[in-house]
């Protein structure tokens, strides 16, 4: 790479997350960030070379100074890039009126029940080409990157026949090689039963099992595979059946769990030993406790319970419970039509009794893990990617009190500044 190296220096808070690359965090230790005051880090070919105090970094390129471009992060907070591990970015369209019939007292299942909400994105996503796609949820992608967020998962589940669900996902896939941004994808063609499949939803479980996912796994169009285990969409049976089809073919299991009713979701998550669990807000204290034995990462989506006037999953209870939890905005045009990490930090501290350490560990690290990259991102540790997110507050707890601003300052990735005061450089 043919790249200055970048020295950040002098931070008034430096926050590594050292030491959890190989486990996510959990209970007591996501109030661990492992601050480092007046913290400095050295980045160069892409990597992370050396973090420390600011003496220590520029003791160690006492005679390379000259060659580094320098920013000081002096008054400033930086933090690892942020992670968002849940995300329906590449669809086509918007839903606004939905929004407004759900502020007259619709619901969100009506909706969808009726034609509406998923149904109503798949006809617009099947009817989008290639460019369409890719330019809209490119725009989105350059609002995240503008709020500190460096790598994206990114679901299928708009298409729902293979042609269309493999469109989605080349999609993130050119978006992953054409923008700064890394994308990680996941399939998703168990979203909703489409229309065609109404009378007969058996055997759309069926195409999904034995024509999706073998031919998604073939391409190597995915890394995991998602289901939305809903009373009304697919039950724990038909959602069992399809997790377990996508790890016979190496797409581990990823679930939305638990959203809108109990459905013991969270209960099939850990029985079929998926990585993760999204949603959960009505996750049963059994569930909760399933999760925490077996390891599975609670995905949480504040912003999703904000939008659909839900009331939030209970954070605080599945971290006390030793439950691994990250957080995600879920961005999707239905139930959380935002890109803002920030925002969901602010709505995990302020709606489910999260602290601003606990926030900062799930929107990292833990978001890390819930994507299989725990070795690669989310902390600043010699050998990471040297993707690092500055702000402009004084300490880790201000980007939480001072709710509901963009307080990012720049946003590097890969050892390049790509972002900086709201504008891609
Ligand atoms: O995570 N719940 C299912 N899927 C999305 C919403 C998709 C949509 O409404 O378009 C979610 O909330
Ligand atoms: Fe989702």
């Amino acid at each position: 790479m043919n790249q200055k190296p970048l020295f950040i220096r002098n931070a008034s808070q430096l926050v590594t997350l050292e030491g959890s690359s190989e486990v996510p965090l959990t209970g007591e230790k996501m109030e661990q960030l492992h601050i480092i005051e007046g913290g400095s880090v050295w980045l160069e070919d892409g990597v992370i070379q050396f973090v420390g105090k600011d003496v220590e970094v520029e003791k160690a390129y006492k005679n390379r100074l000259d060659e580094a471009e320098i920013i000081d992060a002096s008054g400033k907070l930086v933090t690892p890039g942020l992670v968002d591990p849940h995300t329906h970015l590449v669809h086509a369209g918007s839903r606004e009126n939905e929004f407004n019939m759900r502020l007259q007292g619709a619901s969100y299942m009506e909706i969808m029940n009726n034609g509406g909400g998923i149904h109503s994105t798949t006809s617009a996503t099947r009817k989008a080409d290639h460019q369409t796609l890719f330019d809209e949820s490119k725009k989105r992608l350059d609002q995240f990157l503008t709020h500190g967020v460096t790598t994206v998962e990114a679901k299928s589940g708009y298409g729902l026949t293979l042609e269309d669900e493999m469109k989605q996902l080349e999609v993130a896939g050119q978006l992953h090689e054409n923008h700064q941004i890394d994308i990680v994808r996941t399939f998703m063609g168990a979203h909703a039963v489409p229309a065609e499949y109404k009378e007969n939803p058996e055997a759309f479980v069926d195409y999904v099992i034995n024509e999706m996912i073998p031919e998604v796994a073939r391409r190597e169009l995915a890394e995991f595979n998602d289901v939305f285990c809903e009373r009304g969409v697919f039950t724990p049976e038909q959602s069992k059946r399809i997790l377990e089809a996508g790890v016979e073919h190496g797409l581990p299991a990823k679930i939305h769990a638990d959203e809108i009713e109990p459905y013991e979701g969270a209960e099939l998550a850990a029985s079929v030993g998926a990585v993760s669990a999204e949603h959960l807000l009505k996750a049963s204290d059994k569930g909760i406790k399933m999760l925490a034995e077996k390891g599975v990462i609670a995905v949480l989506l504040p912003g999703t319970a904000f939008f659909l006037m839900a009331e939030s999953a209970n954070g605080r209870k599945m971290i006390d419970a030793g439950v691994p939890v990250a957080l995600s905005t879920d961005c999707n045009p239905g139930s959380s039509p935002t890109v803002s990490m920030p925002l969901i930090m602010n709505l995990g501290c302020l709606k489910m009794g999260m602290t601003p350490a606990e926030v900062l560990s799930a929107a990292t690290i833990n978001a890390a893990h819930a994507i299989n990259r725990g070795k690669e991102i989310g902390s600043l540790e010699k050998g990471k990617k040297a993707d690092v997110t500055i702000f402009d507050v004084p300490n880790y707890m201000g980007l939480q009190y001072r709710y509901g601003v963009n307080h990012v300052e720049t946003v590097i990735k890969e050892g390049s500044v790509v972002a900086h005061k709201g504008r891609l450089v």
